[in-house]
Formats: structure tokens, C-alpha cells, sequence
């Protein structure tokens, strides 16, 4: 069994109720975020943006249920799309104080599984890992970094993985997932000195959820202990205590969902 929940985190280092946006919020911890941005209270709108939304049935079931969510297709490789969804988010005229990146790809049902050695590279796979894990969050910011406050605080959070630090690298494998999570950090990194100079409340980070019970990780718990496997509803509330409680000392850094900082 997966460890389950704490309690809620109340966002309150935001000046005011957030808007948020979730990429990949159609299942997994991204649907998790958006079920807790609403049942905490603290959200003025969050906004769910998955590939597929008249596919993705708990999230449609949820903004048919709620005020707050609005359902926006969003792909993180492709940039029309991308431009699409600012606009829509834009159109409130509201700054968006809060942007969690949970769109990623480790395997694909049926196709690409990580590699375990060298031979297993497959051009089209880096190429794909690469554009949903690597560039996907830098082109998400480059979309809706104009939404952000400009003085105020507000947080953009990409989640990354700790297998994506090449100093905590011991095991080697997953070249592709790896990779495009390294590739990932350096841009989260390389964000974090631009906004800095621009949104001066602007917090950027990279953060490891920990081994989460999702369709992402399930092929690939067997070794891992009861009490590191997370549900997905207590790795958000990990993630958002994290997320409330960044300073202006965290912009640039990548960090677990204890609090600790991980080595790029
Ligand atoms: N679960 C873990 O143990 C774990 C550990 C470390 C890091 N992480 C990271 O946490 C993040 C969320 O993982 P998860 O466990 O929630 O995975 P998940 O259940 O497989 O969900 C992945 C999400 O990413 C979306 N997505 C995939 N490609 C996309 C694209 N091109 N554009 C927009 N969205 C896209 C998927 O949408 P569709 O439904 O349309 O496919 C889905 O909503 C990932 O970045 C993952 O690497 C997870």
C-alpha cells in the first residue's frame, strides 16, 4: 500500500487567493494538484491543461464539478498550442501566480521502455523524451512568463526527478529519461537567472515528487519499499508545503518533497 495522506498545506505565502496553471493535469500528480488547488480553498482559478480534454474524464468530472477549474489544451511540445492556452489564460487579466509543470513521459504503454544499457537507445525516443521533458518546461515559460506578477510573489515549479541529477547519478540506465531530465534542470536553472531580472517575486524551481504511485512509475516499483511509495494525492501535499514555504533564496534550485536540495 502506497502512504497515503497528511493534511492540506494553505498556500498562504501567496498575497492573494492564487490562479494557477497544472500542465499535464490529466491524471497522475498533475490531476492531483488541481483536485487539492480547489478543495484548499486558497485558489481564485486553477487551470487544467492536458492534451486531450474530452478524454480526460476525472478532470472533465472535476471542472464539471467546480467554479474554479477551467479545462485549456495544452501540449508542452507544441507551441501554437502553447500560445492558444496563454491567451485563453490571459483573456482574465489576472496575473498567474503559480505554474506547476507535471507533464513528462519515463515509458510509453506498449512502446519505449528505459533503456538498461547502451544498445537500447533509440534516436526516436531520446528525441521524444527530450521535447515533452527537457524543452517542454522552457517552452511553457516562455508562453507564460508575460502572465506572470511582476513584483508579487509567484512560483514556477517544473517537476523534474532525482534521476535527472548527474552529481546523485550511481546507477546508471535510463539515458533518455535521465538526460532529458538534466536537460531539463539546466533550463529550469538558466530560467530562474532571467525571471529573477524581470518578475522580481519570481521563484523558479525543479522538484522530485518521490516515487509516486501513477501509470508513470507502476512498471517500475517492485523495488521500492512501502514506505517510499507515495500516493499521488500525499505527494502533492508534499509538493505544496514545498511550494509555500520557497523563499526568495530557492529561486534556481532543485529540490525533493522533504524540503531537501538535490545536486544538479
Ligand atoms: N510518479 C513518480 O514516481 C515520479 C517520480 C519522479 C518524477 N516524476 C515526474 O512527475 C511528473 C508527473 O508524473 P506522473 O507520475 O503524474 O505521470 P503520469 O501519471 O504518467 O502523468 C503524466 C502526465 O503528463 C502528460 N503529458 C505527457 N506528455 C505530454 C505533453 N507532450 N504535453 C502535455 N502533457 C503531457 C500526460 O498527459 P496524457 O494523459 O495526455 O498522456 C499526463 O497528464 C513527470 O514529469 C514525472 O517525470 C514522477
Amino acid at each position: 500500500m502506497p502512504t497515503t495522506s497528511t493534511c492540506a498545506p494553505s498556500l498562504a505565502s501567496f498575497p492573494r487567493p492564487v490562479t494557477a496553471l497544472v500542465s499535464g493535469a490529466s491524471r497522475g500528480i498533475g490531476l492531483g494538484f488541481v483536485r487539492q488547488l480547489v478543495s484548499g480553498g486558497r485558489a481564485r482559478r486553477v487551470w487544467a491543461g492536458c492534451r486531450d480534454p474530452e478524454g480526460a474524464a476525472a478532470l472533465a468530472e472535476l471542472a464539471a464539478g467546480s467554479d474554479v477549474v477551467r479545462l485549456v489544451r495544452l501540449d508542452v511540445t507544441d507551441e501554437d498550442g502553447l500560445a492558444a492556452a496563454a491567451a485563453a489564460v490571459g483573456a482574465e487579466h489576472e496575473p498567474l501566480d503559480l505554474v506547476i509543470n507535471c507533464a513528462g513521459v519515463l515509458h510509453r504503454p506498449g512502446g519505449p521502455t528505459p533503456e538498461r544499457r547502451l544498445a537500447d537507445v533509440r534516436a526516436d525516443w531520446l528525441m521524444e523524451a527530450f521535447a515533452v521533458n527537457g524543452a517542454g518546461p522552457l517552452l511553457l515559460a516562455k508562453h507564460l512568463e508575460p502572465l506572470l506578477p511582476r513584483r508579487d510573489r509567484a512560483v514556477f515549479a517544473s517537476l523534474s526527478a532525482r534521476v535527472g541529477s548527474i552529481g546523485d547519478n550511481r546507477l546508471g540506465g535510463w539515458y533518455a529519461y535521465r538526460g532529458s531530465k538534466a536537460a531539463q534542470n539546466m533550463f529550469i536553472r538558466t530560467l530562474s537567472i532571467e525571471l529573477a531580472r524581470r518578475a522580481r517575486g519570481a521563484i523558479c524551481v525543479a522538484l522530485h515528487p518521490g516515487t509516486t504511485d501513477t501509470e508513470l512509475s507502476r512498471p517500475f516499483q517492485g523495488g521500492v519499499p512501502e514506505s517510499k511509495l507515495f500516493t499521488a494525492e500525499r505527494a502533492v501535499e508534499q509538493l505544496l508545503r514545498v511550494i509555500d514555504g520557497l523563499g526568495p533564496g530557492d529561486n534556481g534550485r532543485f529540490i525533493a518533497w522533504n524540503g531537501e536540495k538535490i545536486a544538479w
